[in-house]
């Protein structure tokens, strides 16, 4: 039988490759505005590469003129589990053309990889649950039913409305999240704990307007060195989070060997990692703050005036345990106290999106288990902790909490999710793809 999926697997795949190109052309940036006509491309693509394979689909939204999400349902044999796959067709901005060394929007192939955004995050995750519905055609063991947003990249606003609304028809006993990776080429994961975010816009005000920088500094603050001193307060000296009351946790036991950190992680050279703790830990179960926008004058033209306000986007991740609700109000609460100089500190919340912590036992950890191990050849898969947030989990959770969750993905340490040059590993996918067939199988019984 897995003999017979496997070949099943390696005949569909140039047909699956296909598709994930054509989804990779479509530009659905859901941060930008200009480009919402693209987000629905996606959607109607995504759409059809499901209805081709028996799933009745259709495209729902929360409201008029909110994110396109695909819905859908295939049935299997009565009386067979019902599995829920997710994956999400939005996508990040691909950011400065000039630092990708192919088109961002024109998929290509370089050393075993598929390179453009959305190529692996998530486009391949949409592709390995088309790939599996493929490999089965019209023996599907399971129901399968579908839920692909198209707003993950920007929070999932609608997202608690959307699964409100659709309740009876996305209701499963098990739930396949394709929108994390694996622990390294070669070695399958399944994701156990994901962070949340919290992300807040920061305006800080010091003057009603610009004056020369000549004749009044020395008296008044600028708005910009006023900030940084702000700033400066988020961390203590050995770079942990200094913000009192926030939640930290113990990650799990895996080893994230050194060379690897400094391969891996983009840093340069000689830099060196902030916080205490296991590296995993400051990873996977500690807070992390960082800026992740600056709104100030640009350096160039900058005239001698003090600048009267300026802003910062915070992004801050917590940790399985944390809610947003307690992090939002520790983090403003933080700010409010260390504004300097009687300055005017303004916030604005972005979005949130809260950590998950699976317990990744039950029948369905089994039949995952042994479904990567076959499809690795013998590997068995790591549990592993991702720093990066599935808003959906959590969501998805409080309104099943009777689902067992399990999180899989086709991204690999080297895969560049929401950078320059995002990229697939191609003969990774193709367990990936193999690993979804076996795991439907082996959940049917
Ligand atoms: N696929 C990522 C989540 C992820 C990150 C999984 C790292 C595994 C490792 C997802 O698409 C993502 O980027 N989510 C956003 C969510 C946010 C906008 C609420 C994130 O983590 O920034
Ligand atoms: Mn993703």
């Amino acid at each position: 039988m897995t003999d017979d999926l496997r070949a099943r697997v390696q005949s569909v795949l140039p047909g699956v490759r296909h598709d994930l190109e054509e989804l990779v052309r479509i530009q659905s940036v859901s941060a930008d505005p200009e480009r919402l006509h693209e987000v629905e491309r996606s959607a109607e693509r995504t759409a059809a590469l499901f209805a081709a394979e028996g799933v009745d689909v259709e495209i729902v939204r929360a409201y008029d003129g909110a994110p396109p999400a695909v819905i859908g349902e295939k049935r299997g044999p009565a009386g067979a589990p019902t599995v829920l796959l997710y994956a999400h067709h939005d996508v990040q901005p691909e950011n400065d053309h000039a630092d990708w060394d192919s088109a961002p929007w024109e998929p290509t192939e370089r050393d075993g990889r598929l390179y453009g955004r959305g190529a692996a995050d998530d486009k391949a995750g949409i592709m390995a649950h088309v790939g599996a519905l493929r490999v089965f055609g019209d023996d599907l063991p399971v129901t399968v039913r579908l839920f692909i947003e198209g707003e993950e990249e920007v929070g999932s606003d609608t997202l608690v409305e959307l699964l409100g609304k659709h309740q009876e028809r996305l209701e499963a006993d098990v739930i396949v999240i394709a929108d994390s990776g694996n622990w390294d080429i070669g070695v399958p994961a399944l994701t156990t704990s994901l962070r949340g975010l919290v992300r807040v816009d920061i305006e800080v005000r010091t003057l009603t307007h610009a004056v020369h920088s000549g004749m009044w500094g020395g008296l008044v603050p600028d708005a910009l060195m006023t900030l940084s001193r702000v700033i400066s307060t988020l961390h203590d000296d050995a770079g942990n989070v200094a913000i009192d009351g926030l939640h930290s946790g113990p990650a799990a036991d895996v080893d994230y060997p050194e060379e690897r950190l400094r391969a891996e992680s983009g840093g340069a050279p000689g830099i060196e990692w902030i916080g205490t703790g296991s590296t995993v830990e400051r990873l996977w179960t500690k807070p992390a703050l960082s800026i992740t926008g600056l709104d100030a004058p640009k350096v160039a033209g900058a005239s001698n005036t003090l600048v009267p306000a300026a802003k910062a986007r915070i992004s801050l991740r917590i940790a399985p345990g944390d809610t947003t609700e307690n992090a939002l109000a520790r983090l403003v609460e933080h700010l409010e106290a260390h504004v300097p100089w009687g300055a005017t500190l303004t916030h604005e919340v972005v979005d949130t999106g809260e950590a998950t912590q699976i317990d990744a036992t039950g029948p369905a950890y089994d039949a995952a288990r042994a479904a990567f191990s076959e499809a690795w050849d013998g590997t068995a898969p790591v549990d592993m902790g991702v720093g990066g947030s599935i808003p959906f989990i959590a969501e998805f959770l409080e309104a099943f909490p009777e689902a067992s969750v399990l999180v899989t993905g086709v991204e690999d340490p080297d895969t560049r999710a929401h950078g320059a040059n995002e990229g697939l590993h191609l003969a990774e996918f193709e367990r990936v793809v193999l690993a979804e067939a076996l795991l439907l199988r082996n959940l049917a019984g």
